[in-house]
């Protein structure tokens, strides 16, 4: 079954969204196989966020992202990569598409609410990194 790392960032559980994002998981029939809360240090976030360390855009990103705790999961069902990054939206606030969730509530570039993995070895690497394997309940 495929999986996918998805994160409800700081300011989604500062706004108190995580029901609404869980919900639009569950609704779309796809299934949470662990959750937890957890606060990501800076060492944490340069290793998940290791393709964006060099970019202009990293400082921001790293005091956002350890700002506050956020809420980790495994999403899983079929093509569920793919399906999470429509649920999500574009990264863009200005360019996400209302019906999505960060065209729905984001309206900053760096504070977009959700984290989803963008491919399926992302995805393993990523849930490798917040999950160990007895934390994961599959069904697949
Ligand atoms: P994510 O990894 O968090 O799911 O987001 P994404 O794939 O849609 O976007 P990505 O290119 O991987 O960027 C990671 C996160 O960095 C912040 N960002 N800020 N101000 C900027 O130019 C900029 N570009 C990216 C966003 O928080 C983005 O989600
Ligand atoms: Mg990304």
């Amino acid at each position: 079954m495929e999986q996918s790392l998805i994160l409800v960032k700081p300011d989604g559980v500062e706004r108190g969204l995580v029901g609404e994002v869980i919900s639009r998981i569950e609704k779309k029939g796809l299934r949470l196989a662990a959750l937890k809360m957890v606060r990501i240090d800076e060492a944490l976030a340069r290793v998940h966020y290791r393709d964006h360390v060099a970019k202009p855009f990293f400082p921001d990103l790293l005091s956002f992202i350890t700002r506050s705790p956020v809420v980790a999961m495994v999403v899983e069902g079929n093509d569920c990569v793919e399906l999470m990054r429509a649920l999500i939206g574009a990264t863009k606030h200005t360019e996400a598409a209302p019906g999505t969730i960060r065209g729905d509530y984001a309206y900053s570039f760096t504070e977009n609410l959700v984290h989803g993995s963008d491919s399926p070895e992302s995805a393993r690497r990523e849930i490798g990194i917040f999950f160990s394997p007895d934390e994961i309940f599959s069904q697949g």
